[in-house]
């Protein structure tokens, strides 16, 4: 399974940081090039790639990790999805509600991947609270997810858990994208799971 992250700004940095965390191999690129992230991957440690934008659109899980504005670009060298999974987490920021004709922005992101399973998740927190480490206070953070395609859901959570987050699957775009969408209930949310929430 290979996973690429595009962007590497604020959300995309701090992803890459918790796959590194883990030892998790993952490809990352950004707009600029390779180059730009001699640091970042210098930082983070071997299991942090820097590649082409070409080559990461290529990996089996691709997080969108750009501004919501980027999205139709950073995809436009995409081979082809074939059922593999993005990772969308864009939010609309600043984007008049007009020119989203009363749709969510995620279902937006899918039209720009025709044929992927699009999953929305790490977009409700800040990335500086994204960044921390996810074992928090004796539990989790917490990392919402949705999507249409429940196996696609089930793949991105068993992954949130690999990377130390406590998955909340929220069922189909309709439902739970709505609660994730920008301005929704759930954005801004900076949540743990604790195990035994009981005792
Ligand atoms: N910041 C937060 O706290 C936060 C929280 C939740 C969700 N989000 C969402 O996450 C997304 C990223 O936000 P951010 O704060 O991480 O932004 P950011 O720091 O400005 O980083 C944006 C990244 O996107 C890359 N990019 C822009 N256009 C591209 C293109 N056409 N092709 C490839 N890469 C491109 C940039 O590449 P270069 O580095 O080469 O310029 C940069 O690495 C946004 O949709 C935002 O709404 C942000």
């Amino acid at each position: 399974m290979s996973y690429a992250i595009i962007g590497s700004g604020h959300i995309g940095g701090a992803l890459a940081s918790q796959f590194a965390r883990k030892g998790i191999d993952v490809q990352i690129a950004n707009k600029r090039g390779p180059a730009s992230l001699a640091n970042l991957v210098r930082d983070l440690g071997p299991s942090v790639k820097a590649v082409s934008l070409q080559e990461a659109l290529s990996a089996n899980i691709v997080f969108l990790a750009v501004p919501f504005s980027a999205v139709r670009d950073s995809v436009r060298e995409a081979k082809g999805w074939g059922g593999r999974i993005v990772v969308d987490a864009t939010n609309a920021v600043g984007v008049p509600p007009g020119e989203l004709g009363g749709r969510l922005s995620t279902e937006l992101v899918a039209e720009a991947v025709p044929g992927a399973r699009v999953v929305k998740a790490f977009n409700t927190m800040f990335a500086a609270v994204l960044a921390q480490d996810p074992a928090q206070s004796g539990g989790h953070r917490v990392v919402f997810l949705s999507g249409n395609d429940e196996q696609a859901n089930v793949e991105v959570a068993a992954l949130v858990e690999r990377l130390g987050f406590a998955p909340v699957v929220l069922g189909g775009v309709a439902e739970g994208g709505r609660l994730q969408h920008f301005g929704g209930a759930l954005v801004g949310l900076n949540l743990i799971k604790h195990p035994n929430p009981g005792r």
